[in-house]
């Protein structure tokens, strides 16, 4: 790996803080479990949402209708999920910023809430936009159908970075 990132991950492990979280005991696993809630409020939210923009589900309510419901807990849960992140990350800063699975989460994030934000944006200016037409509804179920694969495999990635160790 880059030996100025092997030296920062070094020298982050190294100060106060990081020794702070690494002696006691309970911060990890409960940064870990909350951690966990996030992820599960975030994916069943966009699991709900999605479905709808496919066409599978809540079919009698309104795209707009089931974003309020959903689409909060998402930007609320990326935040927290992010901060809880953070904390892992300085705890043990080599196991995430040295591997690559970290980097393909990551970057999976950012496509994630990009095309969620996609979502969104024409339903401020039309609240009927992904139903006005046959061609709209067909686009909404592309987006669907490709946001929930990304959002899964950012879990899958997440789990993945215990088992890809590259140093
Ligand atoms: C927003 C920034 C995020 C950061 C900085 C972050 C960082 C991390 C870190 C450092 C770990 C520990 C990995 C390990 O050492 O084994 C982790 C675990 C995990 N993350 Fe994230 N994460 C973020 C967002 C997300 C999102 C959006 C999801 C899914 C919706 C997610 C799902 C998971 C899962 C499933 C685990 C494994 C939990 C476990 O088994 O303990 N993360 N994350």
């Amino acid at each position: 790996m880059l030996p100025s990132l092997d030296s920062f991950c070094d020298r982050l492990s190294a100060s106060a803080l990081s020794q702070a979280i690494q002696s006691t005991e309970w911060v990890i696993p409960t940064v870990q479990t909350v951690h966990i809630l996030a992820v599960a409020a975030v994916m069943s939210s966009i699991l709900m949402f999605d479905l709808r923009l496919i066409g599978v589900r809540s079919r009698r309510e309104s795209v707009v209708a089931v974003a309020a419901r959903f689409i909060p807990v998402v930007w609320y849960g990326l935040p927290i999920l992010l901060v809880t992140g953070a904390i892992l990350i300085i705890a043990e800063p080599a196991r995430a910023l040295q591997n690559p699975v970290f980097i393909l989460k990551m970057t999976l994030i950012l496509l994630a809430a990009g095309l969620t934000l996609v979502s969104q944006i024409p339903l401020r200016r039309d609240r009927g936009f992904w139903e006005a037409s046959i061609s709209r509804r067909r686009l909404a179920r592309l987006v669907g159908c490709l946001s929930l694969p990304i959002w899964v495999a950012i879990v899958f990635a997440g789990r993945w970075i215990a088992y890809m160790r590259s140093h």
